[in-house]
Parts: structure tokens; sequence; C-alpha cells
């Protein structure tokens, strides 16, 4: 049987990871800076996350959300006390998408109005409701445009503001920063005009936290940067350091109904201890600080380049420079055995490693690229 051929591939294989390296085949070591698109956040194959996973796949890995699960209720405890948004309620998924396509329909379910509000350049996944409310038609099919989704850009207070006085929008969904668009974020005086419209307006505020959330950006969520009270919260890949599991953080004004929402696989007890084993390591270790002072370090390398600006916080950087980076990414690979992250601004080469990175791993970017440049 063929494989449906929908990614193109670059020619490498990893078969082992260790921290912010993964090795092919034969031995060679790549340094991670994509952390496979943002998904490794306490390092690969972290020897506390897998000892945590053996000891569970021991006792049970899976059973179904109809009888209690009391991992569940230890991670809401712990992602409570970490983000200190202990009056949240948390609903278990899968996925990043899965996680926007229950916070949508949550929104819709709650103010009973169904037109999405998204931005320019957005990315929330590639299924129902968040694919329609993701700025790329190519990946939009005639099903998913079915949605009623407006785009608007970053920072037009005006335009939200005429969106939501029409009553009927359900949602407005937005990355604190946005990933696959390029590392943009909205101003910090937008995101709180943001807020109040939409709750004048009764619509939902969705702050989309997959990728930036569990203290990538150097806070636990990006958004926590300003002041203000999304009604959901979704999160997924740095979650689980590449176990599947999404969620979302659901305000209390928004009530739960028995079957609103479910799922068969989400909140399983490996999922659950998978993302324990990260919430405990990245407490010990301290990484979200650690983050915040890799991007100064970063920032302080990046400046000497020439041409080139820096976008992002935390471990969620970018460097944009005045050429389409696609070449000096697969040179980054194959010549100097450095994994980097692309985006839809095809100027922009991401930063996205393990929390765990140390100055030393950025040393070997900036002389990389010196290189190449
Ligand atoms: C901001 C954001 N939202 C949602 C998603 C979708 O996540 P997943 O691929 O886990 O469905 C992504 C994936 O890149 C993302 O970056």
């Amino acid at each position: 049987m063929k494989l449906f051929d929908v990614y193109p591939l670059y020619e490498v294989c990893p078969t082992k990871a260790k921290d912010v390296y993964v090795y092919d085949e034969a031995g060679t070591e790549y340094l991670d800076l994509y952390g496979g698109h943002a998904v490794i956040s306490i390092g690969h194959s972290h020897p506390h996350y897998v000892n945590r996973l053996q000891a569970q796949l021991q006792k049970i890995a899976f059973y179904s959300n109809a009888v209690e699960n009391p991992l569940q209720q230890k991670l809401a405890d712990q992602i409570g006390e970490q983000s200190c948004l202990h009056e949240y309620q948390l609903f278990l998924c899968s996925s990043g998408a899965e996680a926007n396509e229950n916070a949508l329909k949550l929104a819709s379910f709650h103010n009973g109005k169904k037109r999405v509000v998204a931005f320019k350049n957005a990315f929330h996944g590639r299924t129902s409701a968040a694919v329609a409310a993701t700025d790329n038609l190519n990946i939009n099919a005639p099903l998913n445009q079915q949605q009623e989704v407006t785009f608007i850009p970053f920072n037009d207070s005006q335009a939200l503001e005429k969106e939501l006085q029409k009553g009927d929008v359900c949602a407005v969904i937005f990355e604190p920063i946005q990933g696959v668009g390029g590392l943009d974020q909205p101003e910090d005086d937008f995101v709180l005009k943001m807020e109040q419209l939409c709750y004048q307006y009764d619509t939902a505020l969705i702050a989309d936290e997959v990728q930036s959330g569990f203290s990538r950006s150097g806070t636990f969520f990006a958004f926590q940067n300003n002041n203000i009270k999304p009604h959901v919260i979704t999160m997924a890949k740095g979650m689980g350091n590449g176990f599947p599991i999404g969620g979302i953080l659901v305000h209390p004004d928004v009530k739960p109904k028995y079957g609103m929402l479910g799922t068969t696989f989400g909140g399983n007890h490996l999922a659950c201890t998978a993302s324990l084993a990260v919430l405990e390591i990245l407490k010990k270790d301290k990484l979200q600080k650690h983050a915040k002072e890799m991007e100064a370090y970063f920032r302080g390398k990046a400046e000497k380049i020439k041409g080139a600006k820096i976008k992002g916080r935390g471990l969620m950087l970018g460097l944009e420079f005045d050429f389409e980076v696609g070449p000096l990414r697969k040179r980054l690979i194959y010549e100097k055995h450095i994994f980097t992250g692309g985006s839809s601004n095809k100027n922009v080469l991401r930063i996205l490693p393990p929390l765990t990175l140390q100055k030393a791993h950025f040393d070997q970017l900036f002389d990389a690229l010196e290189d190449l440049l």
C-alpha cells in the first residue's frame, strides 16, 4: 500500500532523539531548533517523562470517559497552579485542531450565534470550523467554506466593532503570537479592546495557545502578557511533549451540560500522564524563566545579523529576511545538521526548540548562519 502523499519531505529519517538532538540511522546528530513544530517542550526522551509513561503503561493506558479518571483532575489542578487560572474548567481532547473545534462549538452553544471573526494569516487547524477560521483557501474544501468566517487585520478595532455590532458573531479567535502565519502579534491596546468588545457584544473570545502555550512564550500562556480573561483558551503541542493531547480551558461563566462536548481518546491515562510529566519538569527546571533568558540571548546574537528582523517571544522566535528562506533551511539541514521551521510568510525562519535549549545551541545556529549567509 502507498502512503497518501500529502507531505513534501526532507530526506532525513530520525530514529533516536535525546534532549535537543535527533539522530538518523547512520548516527548523524541534528540540532532540533524546530521541536517537531513546537511540540517538544521538555526535550526529547526526557528520563522523567519516559519513566512516568512506562510506569503508567504497566498500570492502565486507556479507558473511556464513561468512568472516573483521577489523572484528569490532577492535570486540571496542575494546569491551574502553573497558569494561575484556577477558576477555569478543563476539557481534554487529542490535538490542536480538535481543541479549536471544541472552543468554537462551545462559543456557539453558549451564545447561540454562528459567525466567527478570525484574523489575517491565522492558522487554527485543519478540521471543519478550525480550518474555516484559517486564512488559507488552499486548505479549505468547499465543505469547510460553508462556515461563516470573517477575516480582519490585527489592530483594527473599528473593523472588529463593525462586525460584532451585527450581533451574529459567536466567537473571535486569535493567536497571541501567530505561529504558521509568521510570528506577528496583536498590539497590547488592541488585545485589551478586543476583550472589552467581546464582553460588550456577548461574543466569546478564544485565545489559541496551541503553539504558544505551556511556557513556550516565557509566560504560561502568551495572552498573559495582557491582563485579559478569554472565554476559552486552547492548547495542545507542548502539552504532551509528543504524546497527542490537547485541551481547552473554559471560563467559569460558560456552564457545562452533559453531552455538550465529548471524545473517545481525549484525556486518557497515558495522555494525562505525559502532560503531568511535562508540567513537573517545567516547574522543577524553571523552563518558563529559562525560555525568557534564552530569548534575550537570541536577540543579542540576532541583532548582529544585517537585515534580519527579530520576531516572536520566549522560545517561539523568528528571523525575517528580505529573501525566501526555503533554500537556507535546506542548507541548514543538509550542510549544518540543524532543523528550523518555515512559515506562510516565506521570508521567516522559525525557531521553536525544546525549552531545555542552552546558549551553546544558539551559538551553533548563529555560527552556521554566519557561514551560510
Ligand atoms: C496556533 C495553532 N492552532 C492550531 C493548530 C492545529 O494543531 P494540530 O495540528 O494539533 O491539529 C496549530 C498547528 O500548527 C497551530 O499552530
